[in-house]
């Protein structure tokens, strides 16, 4: 009887997030795109617009109390006269990087596109008069790069954007009435028609902001946006479209993946988690910076370095996620040489080691103090991020055929014991942020 309570109420706990999940059914082109997505393991996120201009972030304008009607201004001086699509998506492609993600339109409410909903775009309001987002989609295209565009809820310019959330406070924008949230919702519907018309196939939609309206309970939430209208809107023009949306949160009916922001699935480091849940059907996906900063920020040379960039490409695909990179560009359209440094040495070493990442899952070991797996069918790939010259691997019911090791090709030597299997690793001779040993079973690991 106990049991029977207890399995009662968590149904009911449950509920909300399972009923959300029950009312969309995804269309069968967008179950093979959530495959083929998953398959990435590596993409860029690319935060670049006008507040690139001031050099400190693309929070700049909140942060900083800027008036809307100065900080505005910016675009009329907006002309990235270096910006050639191309050559980013050389670099980014030379990165071993299957996807870009670019911001379409930020917080601060500039699109980045050719847009009828708004004249403050990169093509009304700038001298450069260029849709990027369009030379971009153009460039991925030829190149065979999937695209994604992130896009905002939050607005920190518009009157329309009322009531206000939790941030935007200082633009120094009139209130407004009962009728402007709904308008609201209509501009964004009006851009998101545009950005899934004119751009060819859009791989994903990665959403954000939704977080400025918290307080309220996560239904609530998403009844304020009015997701299920957008979402559908989207899958109408775009069926195969995976959405995304980074509200740190379970997910929202209609989502096809589930956002990480600068945590692996499942931790929460940042705090920003409100419920930990890990989705076990949709393809994950983390984000990190490869600084500090998301738009370009002049004095932040906190760069990572690239041992430990690939260590987290690494570990998030033993976590079953894709690891989004962020850059952010300079206002003249170049791309910091520090940033390229980086991404073309995780290309050369995804070149070499590509196969331990790319098309894999989440490892059955999970993370282990020496590092994690990666796995395809019966290939498992241990990476050993420490000095170990030997590692147990805790995979029983299973044997053991072979172990090479990637980096010199050579067989080492595993031991079958009751805890799993003991494998060898030789010395690491050169740059090696990560040994890998690749083992193959008799049976499917899954
Ligand atoms: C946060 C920030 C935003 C950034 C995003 C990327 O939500 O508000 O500026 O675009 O993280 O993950």
């Amino acid at each position: 009887m106990k049991k029977i309570i207890v399995l009662a109420l968590a149904a009911v706990l449950a509920a909300p997030f399972i009923r959300a999940q029950e009312t969309y059914t995804p269309a069968p082109e967008n179950i093979e795109a959530r495959k083929e997505f998953a398959k990435h393991r590596f993409g860029i996120f690319i935060h670049w617009g006008i507040y690139s201009m001031m050099a400190d972030g693309e929070w700049i304008m909140n942060n900083r109390d800027l008036k809307y009607d100065e900080y505005s201004r910016l675009a009329a001086g907006f002309y990235p006269s270096k910006f050639n699509a191309e050559e980013w998506v050389k670099v980014f492609k030379a990165a071993g990087a299957k996807y870009i993600t670019i911001t379409s339109r930020h917080h601060d409410g500039f699109s980045m596109f050719g847009t009828k909903a708004s004249p403050y775009n990169i093509v009304n309001a700038t001298p450069f008069k260029r849709d990027v987002i369009k030379e971009l989609s153009e460039a991925c295209a030829k190149e065979g790069i999937k695209l994604h565009f992130y896009y905002s809820h939050l607005d920190w310019g518009r009157n329309d954007y009322f009531p206000l959330g939790n941030t935007g406070h200082s633009a120094g924008r009139p209130e407004g009435d009962d009728t402007s949230w709904n308008h609201y919702i209509d501009f964004m519907c009006t851009q998101l028609s545009e950005l899934l018309t004119n751009y060819g196939p859009i791989e994903g939609l990665w959403f954000d902001g939704v977080w400025d309206k918290r307080g309220k309970d996560f239904e609530e939430q998403g009844k304020i946006w009015q997701i299920e209208k957008q979402y559908k809107l989207i899958h109408s023009l775009q069926p195969a479209c995976i959405i995304g949306n980074n509200h740190h949160h379970g997910n929202f009916a209609g989502e096809d993946m589930q956002i990480f922001e600068k945590d692996l699935p499942g931790k929460n480091t940042t705090g920003f988690v409100e419920d930990n849940v890990v989705s076990d059907t949709l393809p994950l996906e983390t984000c990190e910076t490869i600084n500090n900063s998301w738009g370009y920020s002049m004095d932040d040379d906190s760069y990572k370095s690239k041992e430990d960039l690939i260590r987290y490409l690494v570990k998030a695909a033993g976590n079953g996620a894709n690891f989004l990179l962020n850059i952010g560009p300079r206002p003249d359209g170049t791309l910091p040489e520090e940033s390229v440094e980086r991404l073309l040495a995780i290309g050369q070493w995804l070149e070499k080691y590509g196969e331990s990442v790319y098309e894999t899952q989440r490892g059955c070991t999970g993370e282990m103090p020496w590092g994690i797996t990666t796995q395809k069918d019966n290939v498992l790939y241990i990476h050993n991020f420490s000095n170990c010259g030997a590692v147990l691997v805790p995979v029983k019911g299973n044997k053991a055929v072979s172990a090479v090791c990637l980096q010199g090709g050579e067989k080492v030597t595993f031991k079958q014991v009751d805890e799993g299997i003991v494998v060898s690793f030789p010395a690491c001779t050169g740059d090696c942020p990560d040994r890998i040993v690749k083992v193959t079973f008799k049976k499917d690991l899954n």
